[in-house]
């Protein structure tokens, strides 16, 4: 793999021994999937940063960094709202070592907005490299964008924050954007069914690039919750809607095809304690619809999830929300913070959060749309 000069020498430790572990772990990724070389990134989003997931081990490693972020870089969800933990049940103990996680990422130069769809804040542009990680992010990154990012473990993700750089294979190559399989959509879908469509598909598809046919044209936010179904039950970082994103129409059309006739609804319980709306975060639009649909007090609690930018810049919206009962978190998920694990049957409109949280938490899940879930709540 062909370096630079200044990349030996930073491999050579003369910036200090944070970039040098930094370039190694790079170099050999790069030597893994045979990149050439090094190619700079214009911003990192670093995931895996929950207590939950990443225990007492994770709190050292990075507190060990010594070493300061050459390009934005934002944060996947933490495992509780910074401010509002104690209201989500969250004991002192985990949010004690919960900031001292985000202190150390802090420290670096990473900024504290903690979220999955750090592309409503820093919006890349069609062809920039990225280093992302949240399997969400960058579905949304190369397919709603056409930005190019691999999907980065949480260790490759802060060395491409500490360099600037990531090693060019995978998605940062355009001929490996190309789809491997038209999916035929027999259907015209409502809204919460992209999720579900996302959720079913993953796993046939396995790892081929779909291009999907679709009746009607998806919103950003179908193509969102489409993307994090997709990445859950599969792992593709990237899908093609034609005449919708940005590079549907830069490749030929695959010859294998699959037909969606009809989608099924995977009920895992009937009664939900918790309806928990936000996954991946709710942008601007999707937070006016529901204090829209919210007409009345909430019986069951009902949490919903964004990030603190998005929040802030509503406060209306938010005011009125909340006003109803249910609660706006940030910084966190219904999937990440160990917050949900008390509940018995959780109600969700996300095909991402069917997936894991009964894997995770293992917690059953009734899946609805956006207003059966508001409904739901006020029931
Ligand atoms: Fe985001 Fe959490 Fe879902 S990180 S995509 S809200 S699992």
């Amino acid at each position: 793999m062909y370096l630079t000069s200044d990349e030996e020498r930073a491999l050579e430790g003369e910036y200090g021994e944070t970039v040098r572990k930094s370039m190694e772990i790079l170099v050999a990724l790069g030597k893994i999937y045979s990149a050439d070389r090094l190619i700079e990134v214009e911003s990192v989003q670093i995931s895996g940063i929950s207590y939950r997931n990443i225990g007492d081990p994770g709190i050292e490693w990075l507190e060990s960094l010594n070493a300061r972020v050459r390009v934005p870089t934002l944060i996947n969800p933490a495992g509780m709202d910074i401010h509002r933990w104690q209201d989500m049940g969250i004991t002192e103990e985990f949010a004690r070592k919960q900031m001292r996680i985000l202190n150390a990422l802090k420290k670096i130069g990473a900024k504290p907005e903690l979220t999955c769809t750090p592309y409503y804040i820093l919006k890349p542009s069609k062809g920039d490299h990225l280093a992302w990680s949240e399997s969400s992010a960058v579905i949304y990154a190369n397919s709603v964008i056409g930005a190019r990012t691999n999907r980065e473990g949480g260790p490759s993700a802060i060395a491409s924050a500490l360099t600037g750089k990531t090693p060019r294979y995978g998605m940062h190559i355009r001929e490996n954007r190309a789809p491997d399989v038209i999916v035929d959509v027999n259907l015209k879908l409502k809204s919460h069914e992209y999720s579900l469509l996302g959720y079913m598909i993953g796993e046939e598809v396995g790892d081929r690039i779909p291009l999907f046919i679709m009746k009607g044209r998806p919103s950003e936010e179908d193509m969102k919750s489409l993307g994090a179904g997709l990445a859950s039950t599969g792992g593709i970082p990237m899908f093609h809607v034609k005449d919708v994103t940005p590079e549907s129409n830069e490749f030929d059309m695959p010859k294998e095809r699959m037909v969606v006739e009809n989608l099924e609804n995977p009920q895992g319980c009937e009664d939900p304690d918790l309806i928990a709306i936000g996954c991946p975060h709710l942008s601007g639009r999707e937070l006016k619809k529901i204090s829209n649909l919210l007409n009345r007090k909430v019986k069951k609690e009902l949490w919903i999830f964004t990030s603190r930018y998005v929040r802030n810049r509503i406060p209306e919206v938010i005011r009125k929300i909340e006003m109803s009962g249910a609660r706006v978190y940030t910084d966190t998920c219904m999937v990440v913070s160990p917050a949900t694990e008390r509940f018995g049957c959780v109600m969700v409109n996300s095909g991402k959060a069917l997936c894991y949280l009964p894997k995770l938490s293992g917690l059953r899940v009734k899946f609805g749309s956006l207003e059966e879930c508001v409904e739901e709540a006020m029931k």
